[in-house]
């Protein structure tokens, strides 16, 4: 059942997958979906978050309790690692322990060190660099809704942050058309968009811009996160007016294709980046979305741990 090349590896970003691998994965997530595959296993989960987390935490650990599996959260707060044990010692020990590790924290150079010290799989569950894991469950759900990625057209719209990161990687690696509207100071890092353009398959693009209403005319799918991350809290305020032409609203929504779907990680500020009208109308589904983390990461897990 398991994708062969996948067994054993880390994730600490999305092009961490090849191509191929990206769309096996997402396909064994529809699999476990529909129930179609239920494979079980023995083994134990630990999840290791700096950061605050309802959805990557239970839905990874729904997915591995369906799996039969354990989970240990290890709250910086009750483990070594809040009174500053190093990285170096947390991974070898942890490797001793575990079958497989999901590490939520800032610095994408943290996870590697993780990923060194630590032979088992180690998941990125979210860095200030990318999100892997939520990219997954956002192409399964805009697969289950155009039934295709190839070609689709999806507005990222926002800041240039770790979620559009991932977002452009993915898009760009499945060879959708991948427009980005972020103030002009808040565009992606560039080495990310060089790095999407390097691994682009066929019929992509990438298209970077500070005109929103350019950026959703005819767009099959808008996709929207906070305006300051976590870690940015003290920024927030400062952002609103700079971030207020990039709302995803009713108005906005009118420029895009009539069947678009509108997506959004979560947590959501509504008002902010998104409008309840919007999160709550006809054209979102951000609780399918929700939903696939589970189906996507379990389909992850499967994958890495050779079930
Ligand atoms: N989208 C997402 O990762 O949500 P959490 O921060 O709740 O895990
Ligand atoms: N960009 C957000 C995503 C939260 C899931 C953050 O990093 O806080």
């Amino acid at each position: 059942m398991e994708i062969q090349s996948l067994k054993g590896r880390d994730i600490l970003a999305i092009a961490d997958f090849s191509g191929e691998e990206l769309q096996a994965v997402l396909k064994l997530a529809s699999q476990l979906k529909s129930g179609e595959k239920k494979p079980q296993c023995q083994k134990i989960l630990g999840l290791l978050f700096y950061k605050a987390s309802t959805r990557t935490r239970v839905s990874f650990s729904a997915a591995m309790y369906q799996l039969g599996g354990q989970v240990l959260d290890l709250n910086p707060s009750v483990t070594q690692v809040g009174r500053g044990e190093p990285i170096t010692d947390t991974a070898r020990v942890l490797d001793r322990y575990l079958d497989i590790l999901a590490v939520r924290t800032f610095k994408q150079d943290d996870l590697q060190t993780f990923a060194d010290y630590a032979q088992i799989p180690i998941i990125n569950a979210l860095s200030d660099l990318e999100h892997p894991c939520q990219i997954l469950a956002d192409l399964q759900t805009i697969h289950e809704n155009f039934q295709q990625l190839s070609g689709i057209t999806i507005t990222y719209l926002g800041d240039g942050n770790n979620v559009a990161h991932s977002l452009i990687l993915g898009g760009a690696m499945m060879g959708m058309k991948v427009r980005v509207a972020t103030p002009q100071d808040y565009q992606p890092d560039p080495a990310i968009i060089a790095q999407a353009q390097a691994i682009a398959a066929e019929g992509a693009e990438i298209i970077l811009t500070d005109n929103p209403i350019e950026a959703v005319e005819g767009s099959q799918v808008l996709y929207t996160d906070v305006w300051a991350s976590m870690g940015q809290e003290d920024l927030a305020d400062a952002r609103i007016p700079i971030f207020q032409s990039y709302q995803v609203n009713e108005k906005l929504l009118s420029h895009a294709d009539p069947d678009a779907i509108v997506l959004h990680c979560l947590p959501a500020h509504r008002g902010e980046e998104i409008t309840n009208e919007a999160i709550e109308g006809k054209h979102s589904r951000v609780w399918d979305q929700a939903e696939n983390r589970m189906h996507a990461q379990k389909a992850l897990l499967v994958s890495l741990l050779g079930l």
